[in-house]
């Protein structure tokens, strides 16, 4: 699910160009013969005419390497790969190590100078920088100009998260049909301890996470293909209003937006003003750079002038994975890390 993202997204990207596919199941034959293409537009042909290879990091001669690995193949795959190579990886197989970057472009660009730590550490030509979880993403970046100006003490969130969020062909129909599932596996640790490590604060040795912060997080999936929808009630140290808490978000903007890169979208957080709104298959794809923004909605008042309760959608393969990674790519590029 989140190759089909990459597979549209660098097709006609202005840096990068796709030179080599690997897979498990679907290696031997092409691109186009295996794939289960989902996307509601033509695939690039191009691609579809390319082999897919097994994996064989010690021969890789590509600049940069996308993973987009399952968890436990990652897990071995991606060292190999890194030690000789630039590596950004959307599994969650590394994120959590101390010298590896877990970087959202916008919500901790500095982090990614954890990479000079890592070279040293373990005496790598390339390096690892991982991308988040499709769930924590789109929350990290609507929660980054709130704790900035509010310092965020409680994070309380209840997500109704797409189908594409488990890979093809991932839940079965008679499951999911009818239904709303109020459990994956893992997913409510991952949120909570990626949103402390991306908020957390870098010393230029490593990073602090933010343990001041409490998040309870409470996942579900339903049947939308793709899309996290998550509400939230958040808590903070000074009084949040409403309007000025929609207005920080409307204006917040980071160092992807002063740098253009070609994936950034112009606004990161989109705020919409109806009661119904954001709604994964009107909203995801919302914004200057499709699938990129987070679009927040339903902002009033929690329970006292500490408290806020707003939605949020946010388009998991996209920004929550191949998107993000690819951003995190381009940033890196403009910094002079890709030689
Ligand atoms: N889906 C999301 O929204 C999302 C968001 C963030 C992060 N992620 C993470 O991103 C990764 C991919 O997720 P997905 O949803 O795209 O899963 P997926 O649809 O199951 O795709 C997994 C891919 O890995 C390949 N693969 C499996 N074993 C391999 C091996 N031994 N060597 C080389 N390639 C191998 C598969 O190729 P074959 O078909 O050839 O076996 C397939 O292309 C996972 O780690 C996931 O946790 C997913």
């Amino acid at each position: 699910m989140v190759g089909q993202q990459y597979v549209r997204m660098l097709e006609d990207h202005p840096w990068f160009e796709a030179t080599r596919f690997v897979g498990g199941r679907s290696a031997g034959r092409l691109y186009g013969e295996t794939v289960e293409w989902m996307g509601e537009y033509e695939p690039p042909a191009r691609m579809m005419e390319m082999p897919v290879e097994m994996a064989e990091p010690e021969k890789e001669d590509a600049d940069l390497v996308f993973s987009c690995l399952p968890s436990d193949v990652a897990r071995e795959l991606e060292p190999r790969y890194a030690s000789r190579l630039p590596t950004v990886s959307d599994a969650s197989a590394h994120r959590m190590e101390p010298d590896v970057p877990l970087v959202i472009p916008e919500v901790n660009a500095r982090h990614l100078r954890l990479l000079e730590k890592q070279k040293e550490n373990r005496g790598w030509n390339g390096w690892i920088v991982t991308s988040p979880n499709c769930t924590t993403t789109g929350l990290a970046i609507a929660l980054k100009p709130l704790h900035d100006e509010y310092k965020l003490r409680k994070v309380v969130v209840a997500t109704l998260q797409a189908l594409s969020g488990a890979g093809y062909p991932g839940v079965p129909a008679l499951r999911i049909v009818d239904n709303v599932l109020p459990y994956i596996k893992d997913e409510e640790e991952k949120v909570e301890r990626e949103i402390r490590k991306l908020m957390g604060s870098f010393d230029g040795d490593g990073v602090k996470p933010a343990d001041d912060i409490s998040i309870a997080p409470m996942v579900h999936r339903v049947p939308t293909l793709d899309g996290h929808l998550e509400s939230l009630y958040i808590e903070a140290e000074r009084p949040i209003d409403p309007e000025e808490a929609k207005q920080i978000m409307r204006d917040f903007k980071a160092e992807p937006q002063e740098m253009k890169l070609p994936t950034a979208p112009e606004r990161p957080i989109i705020v919409m003003e109806e009661d119904d709104r954001p709604q994964p298959r009107l909203d995801r794809n919302k914004g200057s750079v499709q699938g990129m923004s987070t679009v927040v909605g339903r902002v009033r008042r929690g329970v006292d002038r500490y408290s806020l309760r707003f939605t949020l959608v946010s388009h998991n393969t996209i920004r929550g994975a191949a998107g993000n990674a690819i951003l995190i790519a381009e940033m890196l590029h403009e910094l002079g890390y890709l030689g």
